[in-house]
C-alpha cells in the first residue's frame, strides 16, 4: 500500500479523534490541535477503543479507562502508560489528510485469562 486517503482535515476538530476506514484498515485521526496524528482504533492497553475512550488536551491523548496517556508531538508516554502508541505516518495535502499504510498496526495483548488457567490445572 502507500499514502490513503483518510478524511478531509476540516472534518476532525482540534482536539478530537475521529475513526476512519482506509481501505478496510480502521484508523483513529486525531487532531491535537498543531498537528495530526493516525493511530491504530484501539487503546493498547485493554483494547478500549479510542474514539469513545480518548481525550485529547494540551497535545495529550488520554484513554479515560485507566488514564494511559501520550505526548501526541513526541510520543512519549506519560504516567502510568506501558506501551508506546503506534502511529501511521501522516500528512495533509489540500485539505486532505493522507496515512502511509504498508501493513495494519496492531498491539499484542497478553491472554491472561489463558495463564491464570495454566495455573490452576498443573495445581
Ligand atoms: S484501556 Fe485504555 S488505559 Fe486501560
Amino acid at each position: 500500500m502507500s499514502w490513503t486517503y483518510l478524511c478531509d482535515a476540516a472534518e476532525v476538530a482540534p482536539n478530537s479523534l475521529k475513526l476512519v476506514d482506509a481501505n478496510d484498515i480502521r484508523i483513529v485521526v486525531a487532531n491535537y490541535g498543531s498537528g495530526f496524528r493516525a493511530i491504530p482504533p484501539i487503546c493498547p492497553h485493554m483494547e478500549e477503543p479510542l474514539e469513545e475512550s480518548g481525550v485529547i488536551a494540551n497535545c495529550v491523548l488520554t484513554c479515560t479507562k485507566h488514564l494511559w496517556a501520550w505526548n501526541l508531538i513526541s510520543l512519549d508516554m506519560l504516567g502510568e502508560t506501558e506501551k508506546p502508541l503506534k502511529t501511521y505516518e501522516v500528512k495533509e495535502e489540500d485539505g486532505k489528510l493522507l496515512a502511509y499504510i504498508t501493513e495494519e498496526l496492531t498491539y499484542d495483548f497478553e491472554e491472561e485469562d489463558d495463564m491464570d488457567d495454566d495455573f490452576f490445572s498443573k495445581s
